[in-house]
């Protein structure tokens, strides 16, 4: 590997003055995305300057505490604690749930898939069938957490095609079910399309046939009940229906808490008994931990319970309005120039890509948008450019669909001319 003193630097002989650090730090920043300026529709979300604020301040309020000891810092046991009732309130969870802040959706839905897979090692020996390469049954549109955890704990996972709305195809994820299945999941909405699965539907295979049904509401555990509020029309999707074992939701995204917070919950205190790990032969004494980590950031706790608190009901219902809003505005923006929505999104997330029939190179849009600034992912399968959505978008959207009817006519007018309906696919989401 080639090296170079500008990205691989040698460990500095003498400290740095911090006014001259921070002008560096500034400095590396020149070429991010301006998602301050609203030009991010991936990777951040930007509820306004003065919920960064407080997310910020509480963060540094706590930076250095250690949630590893709550004997030590019984104040982030007890905003974990917090934000655990906070949230079991807003799912209706019910009076048996429980559940942990973790780092991320990511390790939210590893130790549900643990939780899940240890739940069922006994009944698998009753059976005598190994539980390694036990599977998981899973829309083909869930995220991708899901086959990271199944490839470090030794499961399969299986996707099941969508229907032709994008959704869980409760039928079709029946017959993927085999004795060896555990684990169901549906998303609430789902990342590629913004779309919540027919969970009721799903819930109804689980206990049919004696399944864990994981709700990952990583993207909407925070925005969806608000959203309802709103009088936006949502299949049931949290503990309200029988048979859902565990949500994952995150807290870093519609939170809007500082990085590095999500929250799992659990139906009762005996599957969450699965979820911890516990060992004693060393030295240095019995170790006890509820997630994955050993050192537990402070910050990124007290920055959720404070946001939390900061904004309330009504400040989650403001923030959801305005992303409604941005959503209503693009979503007639794209009918009148001839896009075609995917799916009946109703969130904060969503897809489109050129009408059926249309050869529009829609990557090209996505290059011309990107060259003017903006950021987003993309799908594939049909193709189409991905939008999430944060409250701050409602104030640059009449603008962004000015662009995209500009990007939509530049990239027709290079196709007729180079004779090709081609655009190369962008770097995914990562
Ligand atoms: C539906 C869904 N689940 C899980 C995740 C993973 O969350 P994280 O990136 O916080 O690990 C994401 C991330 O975008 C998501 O959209």
């Amino acid at each position: 590997m080639a090296t170079d003193a500008a990205t691989h630097p040698s460990f500095p002989e003498k400290g740095v003055a911090w006014n001259e650090l921070r002008e560096r730090l500034e400095g590396l920043g020149e070429n991010d995305v301006d998602w301050r300026n609203k030009k991010s529709a991936v990777y951040v979300f930007h509820p306004g300057e003065d919920v960064l604020e407080v997310a910020k301040e509480a963060y540094a309020l706590y930076q250095s505490e250690n949630a590893l000891g709550p004997a030590a810092f019984p104040s982030l046991k007890r905003m974990e604690d917090e934000v655990i009732a906070m949230a079991l309130d807003l799912l209706n969870g019910p009076d048996t749930g429980i559940g942990n802040m973790t780092s991320g959706g990511t390790e939210s839905i590893l130790l549900a898939v643990k939780s899940c897979r240890d739940a069922a090692a006994a009944r698998f020996e009753e059976r005598a069938l190994d539980l390694h390469g036990a599977n998981l049954v899973l829309p083909r549109t869930a995220h991708l957490a899901f086959d990271k955890a199944a490839h470090y704990l030794g499961l399969e996972i299986r996707r099941v095609d969508v229907d032709a709305d994008f959704l869980a195809d409760p039928v079709a994820m029946r017959k993927a079910v085999d004795q060896r299945t555990i684990l169901l999941v549906g998303s609430a909405p789902c990342f590629p399309y913004g779309l919540v699965d027919p969970i009721p539907d799903l819930a109804e295979i689980a206990l049919a046939e004696g399944l864990w049904l994981h709700v990952d509401a990583c993207v909407g555990g925070y925005l969806n009940p608000f959203a309802e509020r709103e009088g936006v029309e949502l299949p049931s999707w949290d503990f309200r229906v029988e048979g859902v074992r565990t949500i994952s939701a995150d807290l870093h995204k519609y939170g809007y808490a500082a990085k590095g917070a999500s929250t799992l919950l659990h139906r009762t205190h005996e599957q969450h008994a699965f979820q911890g790990f516990q060992a004693q032969d060393w030295p240095a004494g019995s170790m006890s931990t509820p997630t994955v980590a050993g050192t537990r950031p402070g910050g990124a706790i007290a920055s959720a319970w404070a946001v939390m608190h900061y904004l309330g009901a009504e400040g989650y219902r403001e923030r959801t309005r305005r992303i409604l809003t941005a959503r209503e505005k693009i979503v007639a923006g794209l009918d009148t120039l001839g896009l075609r929505l995917l799916g009946d999104p109703r969130l904060a997330l969503l897809a489109f890509g050129p009408a059926e029939g249309d050869d529009l190179p829609i990557f090209s849009v996505w290059k011309v948008l990107h060259d003017r600034g903006w950021f987003s992912g993309i799908v594939q399968n049909p193709d189409g450019i991905h939008l999430m959505l944060s409250p701050s978008h409602e104030e640059v959207v009449d603008t962004y669909l000015a662009d995209l009817a500009d990007a939509v006519a530049i990239a027709r007018k290079e196709a007729a001319k180079t004779g090709t309906s081609e655009g190369a696919a962008p770097t995914r989401y990562a």
